[in-house]
Protein backbone atom coordinates (compact mmCIF):
# COMPACT_ATOMS: atom_id res chain seq x y z
CA UNK A 1 0.00 0.00 0.00
CA UNK A 2 1.17 3.40 -0.60
CA UNK A 3 2.07 5.55 2.13
CA UNK A 4 -0.16 9.01 2.70
CA UNK A 5 2.36 11.47 1.62
CA UNK A 6 3.23 9.78 -1.67
CA UNK A 7 -0.85 9.16 -2.62
CA UNK A 8 -1.66 12.57 -1.46
CA UNK A 9 0.87 14.03 -3.27
CA UNK A 10 0.87 12.17 -6.56
CA UNK A 11 -1.08 14.30 -8.37
CA UNK A 12 0.99 17.66 -7.76
CA UNK A 13 4.02 16.57 -9.27
CA UNK A 14 6.97 18.41 -10.83
CA UNK A 15 5.07 19.50 -14.44
CA UNK A 16 2.00 20.00 -12.62
CA UNK A 17 3.41 22.75 -9.99
CA UNK A 18 5.48 24.26 -12.08
CA UNK A 19 2.18 25.37 -14.83
CA UNK A 20 -0.31 25.86 -11.26
CA UNK A 21 0.21 29.39 -10.98
CA UNK A 22 -1.23 29.96 -14.50
CA UNK A 23 -3.63 27.03 -15.11
CA UNK A 24 -5.36 27.71 -12.09
CA UNK A 25 -5.84 31.12 -13.32
CA UNK A 26 -7.20 29.63 -16.29
CA UNK A 27 -9.35 26.87 -14.77
CA UNK A 28 -11.29 29.21 -11.74
CA UNK A 29 -13.56 32.10 -12.36
CA UNK A 30 -12.27 34.63 -9.71
CA UNK A 31 -9.53 32.63 -8.45
CA UNK A 32 -7.58 36.29 -7.57
CA UNK A 33 -10.88 37.31 -6.31
CA UNK A 34 -11.02 34.04 -3.82
CA UNK A 35 -7.81 35.31 -2.17
CA UNK A 36 -8.90 38.82 -2.36
CA UNK A 37 -12.19 38.15 -0.13
CA UNK A 38 -10.23 35.61 1.92
CA UNK A 39 -7.44 38.09 3.19
CA UNK A 40 -10.60 41.35 3.59
CA UNK A 41 -12.81 38.66 5.60
CA UNK A 42 -9.29 37.46 7.83
CA UNK A 43 -8.81 41.47 8.09
CA UNK A 44 -12.09 42.07 9.67
CA UNK A 45 -11.98 39.17 12.11
CA UNK A 46 -8.64 38.80 13.57
CA UNK A 47 -5.72 40.34 15.02
CA UNK A 48 -3.80 42.92 14.20
CA UNK A 49 -0.89 40.38 14.93
CA UNK A 50 -2.09 37.16 14.09
CA UNK A 51 -0.99 33.03 13.47
CA UNK A 52 -2.02 31.86 10.06
CA UNK A 53 -2.09 27.72 9.33
CA UNK A 54 -2.30 27.42 5.78
CA UNK A 55 -3.37 24.01 4.91
CA UNK A 56 -2.30 22.92 1.44
CA UNK A 57 -0.08 25.87 0.87
CA UNK A 58 0.20 25.37 -3.13
CA UNK A 59 2.99 27.61 -4.62
CA UNK A 60 1.92 29.97 -1.75
CA UNK A 61 -0.70 32.64 -2.72
CA UNK A 62 -3.00 32.72 0.85
CA UNK A 63 0.41 33.47 2.45
CA UNK A 64 1.67 36.36 -0.25
CA UNK A 65 -2.22 37.64 -0.46
CA UNK A 66 -2.78 37.63 3.34
CA UNK A 67 1.18 38.59 3.89
CA UNK A 68 1.22 41.57 1.73
CA UNK A 69 -1.31 43.49 3.52
CA UNK A 70 -0.17 42.60 7.17
CA UNK A 71 3.15 43.04 7.86
CA UNK A 72 2.46 41.14 11.28
CA UNK A 73 0.85 37.95 10.19
CA UNK A 74 2.54 34.91 10.23
CA UNK A 75 2.22 31.86 8.66
CA UNK A 76 2.70 27.99 9.13
CA UNK A 77 2.61 26.02 5.68
CA UNK A 78 1.19 22.72 5.50
CA UNK A 79 1.43 21.14 1.67
CA UNK A 80 1.82 17.01 0.85
CA UNK A 81 3.47 17.85 -2.17
CA UNK A 82 7.38 18.88 -2.14
CA UNK A 83 7.10 20.27 -5.85
CA UNK A 84 4.10 22.77 -4.96
CA UNK A 85 6.56 23.43 -1.63
CA UNK A 86 9.59 24.45 -3.16
CA UNK A 87 7.73 26.62 -5.47
CA UNK A 88 5.99 28.27 -2.68
CA UNK A 89 9.28 28.77 -0.85
CA UNK A 90 10.83 30.71 -4.13
CA UNK A 91 7.50 32.50 -4.19
CA UNK A 92 7.59 33.31 -0.27
CA UNK A 93 11.33 34.47 -0.47
CA UNK A 94 10.67 36.77 -3.67
CA UNK A 95 8.08 39.07 -1.96
CA UNK A 96 10.20 38.90 1.06
CA UNK A 97 8.58 37.34 3.38
CA UNK A 98 10.48 34.10 4.47
CA UNK A 99 11.23 35.28 7.80
CA UNK A 100 7.59 35.13 8.54
CA UNK A 101 6.48 31.67 7.19
CA UNK A 102 7.50 28.20 8.56
CA UNK A 103 7.11 25.02 6.47
CA UNK A 104 6.20 21.41 6.87
CA UNK A 105 5.89 18.97 4.07
CA UNK A 106 3.05 17.03 5.17
CA UNK A 107 -0.04 16.93 6.89
CA UNK A 108 -1.70 19.10 9.10
CA UNK A 109 -2.19 16.42 12.35
CA UNK A 110 1.99 16.21 12.12
CA UNK A 111 1.82 19.72 13.29
CA UNK A 112 2.11 19.89 16.90
CA UNK A 113 -1.17 19.47 18.97
CA UNK A 114 -1.66 22.86 20.80
CA UNK A 115 -4.55 25.48 20.29
CA UNK A 116 -2.35 28.32 18.70
CA UNK A 117 -3.58 29.89 15.33
CA UNK A 118 -6.01 32.73 15.34
CA UNK A 119 -6.90 31.55 11.41
CA UNK A 120 -6.73 29.11 9.00
CA UNK A 121 -7.19 28.78 5.41
CA UNK A 122 -8.02 25.60 2.79
CA UNK A 123 -8.36 27.14 -0.54
CA UNK A 124 -8.82 24.52 -2.96
CA UNK A 125 -7.73 21.18 -0.86
CA UNK A 126 -10.42 19.17 1.01
CA UNK A 127 -11.82 17.90 -2.78
CA UNK A 128 -8.64 15.99 -3.12
CA UNK A 129 -9.11 14.04 -0.08
CA UNK A 130 -11.45 11.50 -1.27
CA UNK A 131 -12.31 9.68 1.66
CA UNK A 132 -14.71 10.93 3.57
CA UNK A 133 -13.29 9.99 6.96
CA UNK A 134 -9.98 11.35 5.86
CA UNK A 135 -11.97 14.93 5.02
CA UNK A 136 -13.41 14.58 8.69
CA UNK A 137 -9.68 13.97 10.18
CA UNK A 138 -8.21 16.88 7.87
CA UNK A 139 -10.82 19.41 9.04
CA UNK A 140 -10.88 18.15 12.93
CA UNK A 141 -7.33 18.24 12.55
CA UNK A 142 -6.72 22.32 11.47
CA UNK A 143 -9.85 22.69 14.21
CA UNK A 144 -7.82 21.09 16.92
CA UNK A 145 -4.80 23.85 16.41
CA UNK A 146 -7.10 26.86 16.39
CA UNK A 147 -7.53 28.70 19.20
CA UNK A 148 -11.44 28.68 20.48
CA UNK A 149 -13.51 31.15 17.80
CA UNK A 150 -10.60 31.06 15.15
CA UNK A 151 -11.39 31.65 11.98
CA UNK A 152 -11.14 28.81 9.17
CA UNK A 153 -11.87 30.36 5.32
CA UNK A 154 -12.04 27.01 3.29
CA UNK A 155 -12.36 26.77 -0.28
CA UNK A 156 -13.74 23.59 -2.71
CA UNK A 157 -15.47 21.47 -4.91
CA UNK A 158 -19.31 20.88 -4.41
CA UNK A 159 -22.03 19.33 -6.18
CA UNK A 160 -24.49 16.90 -6.20
CA UNK A 161 -23.38 14.14 -8.44
CA UNK A 162 -27.75 13.46 -8.62
CA UNK A 163 -28.24 17.51 -9.84
CA UNK A 164 -29.30 17.55 -13.72
CA UNK A 165 -27.78 20.92 -13.99
CA UNK A 166 -23.98 19.38 -13.16
CA UNK A 167 -23.07 18.31 -16.82
CA UNK A 168 -24.07 21.92 -17.74
CA UNK A 169 -21.66 23.06 -14.85
CA UNK A 170 -18.78 20.95 -15.84
CA UNK A 171 -19.53 22.13 -19.60
CA UNK A 172 -19.09 25.62 -18.52
CA UNK A 173 -16.07 25.18 -16.79
CA UNK A 174 -14.38 23.02 -19.64
CA UNK A 175 -15.69 26.27 -21.77
CA UNK A 176 -13.62 29.14 -19.70
CA UNK A 177 -10.55 26.57 -19.47
CA UNK A 178 -10.50 26.38 -23.29
CA UNK A 179 -11.32 30.07 -23.53
CA UNK A 180 -8.35 31.61 -21.07
CA UNK A 181 -6.40 29.84 -24.16
CA UNK A 182 -5.96 26.47 -22.56
CA UNK A 183 -5.46 24.47 -26.07
CA UNK A 184 -8.09 21.87 -26.77
CA UNK A 185 -5.95 18.92 -26.33
CA UNK A 186 -4.97 19.96 -23.17
CA UNK A 187 -8.70 20.81 -21.89
CA UNK A 188 -9.61 17.73 -22.40
CA UNK A 189 -6.55 15.83 -20.57
CA UNK A 190 -6.59 17.83 -17.91
CA UNK A 191 -10.55 17.42 -17.22
CA UNK A 192 -9.76 13.73 -17.63
CA UNK A 193 -7.29 13.85 -14.94
CA UNK A 194 -9.06 16.12 -12.08
CA UNK A 195 -12.40 14.61 -12.55
CA UNK A 196 -10.72 11.70 -11.78
CA UNK A 197 -8.91 12.89 -8.64
CA UNK A 198 -11.05 15.35 -7.26
CA UNK A 199 -13.79 14.28 -5.22
CA UNK A 200 -17.71 16.09 -5.08
CA UNK A 201 -19.43 16.29 -2.24
CA UNK A 202 -23.22 18.57 -2.19
CA UNK A 203 -22.75 21.96 -0.39
CA UNK A 204 -24.85 20.28 3.05
CA UNK A 205 -22.44 18.11 3.00
CA UNK A 206 -19.32 19.72 3.49
CA UNK A 207 -21.38 22.08 6.23
CA UNK A 208 -21.95 18.96 7.87
CA UNK A 209 -18.48 18.20 7.61
CA UNK A 210 -17.68 21.24 9.33
CA UNK A 211 -20.12 21.42 11.81
CA UNK A 212 -19.59 17.96 13.30
CA UNK A 213 -15.66 18.11 13.25
CA UNK A 214 -15.26 21.30 15.40
CA UNK A 215 -16.67 24.27 13.59
CA UNK A 216 -19.98 26.35 13.79
CA UNK A 217 -21.55 29.44 12.31
CA UNK A 218 -20.53 28.18 8.48
CA UNK A 219 -21.62 30.91 6.20
CA UNK A 220 -21.13 30.95 2.44
CA UNK A 221 -18.98 33.94 1.02
CA UNK A 222 -18.06 33.00 -2.84
CA UNK A 223 -19.25 31.27 -6.07
CA UNK A 224 -17.60 30.42 -8.97
CA UNK A 225 -19.32 27.07 -10.99
CA UNK A 226 -18.68 24.21 -8.67
CA UNK A 227 -16.49 25.97 -6.22
CA UNK A 228 -17.56 27.34 -3.20
CA UNK A 229 -15.36 29.34 -0.57
CA UNK A 230 -17.74 29.24 3.16
CA UNK A 231 -16.05 30.43 6.39
CA UNK A 232 -16.99 29.43 10.24
CA UNK A 233 -15.41 29.73 13.63
CA UNK A 234 -13.77 27.07 16.09
CA UNK A 235 -16.06 25.84 18.59
C1 LIG B 1 -5.28 23.17 -5.84
S1 LIG B 1 -3.90 23.35 -4.79
C2 LIG B 1 -4.35 24.81 -3.86
C3 LIG B 1 -3.13 25.58 -3.44
C4 LIG B 1 -3.45 26.94 -2.78
N1 LIG B 1 -4.21 26.75 -1.58
C5 LIG B 1 -4.17 27.85 -3.74
O1 LIG B 1 -5.24 28.36 -3.40
O2 LIG B 1 -3.64 28.07 -4.84
C6 LIG B 1 -4.12 22.07 -3.59
C7 LIG B 1 -2.90 21.87 -2.72
O3 LIG B 1 -3.27 21.06 -1.59
C8 LIG B 1 -2.24 20.10 -1.37
N2 LIG B 1 -2.85 18.98 -0.63
C9 LIG B 1 -3.68 18.01 -1.11
N3 LIG B 1 -4.08 17.21 -0.10
C10 LIG B 1 -3.51 17.70 1.03
C11 LIG B 1 -3.56 17.32 2.41
N4 LIG B 1 -4.27 16.28 2.82
N5 LIG B 1 -2.84 18.04 3.31
C12 LIG B 1 -2.10 19.11 2.91
N6 LIG B 1 -2.01 19.52 1.61
C13 LIG B 1 -2.71 18.83 0.69
C14 LIG B 1 -1.73 19.77 -2.75
O4 LIG B 1 -0.43 19.21 -2.72
C15 LIG B 1 -1.76 21.15 -3.43
O5 LIG B 1 -0.57 21.86 -3.27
Amino acid sequence: MKDRKSSDSAYFDAARSSAYDKKIRASIPGYDALHAMTRDLMQAAIPQEAKILVAGAGTGMEIITLGSSNSKWTFTAVDTSDDMLSICKNNVDDAGMSRRVEVHRGHVDELPDKQSYDAATSILVSHFIKDRESRKAFFQAIADRLLPKGLLVTADITASISDPALEYFIKAWKTHYGNAGIPEKEVEEDFYRSMRTVSFVPETELCSILLENGFEDVRPFFRAFLFGGWFCFRK
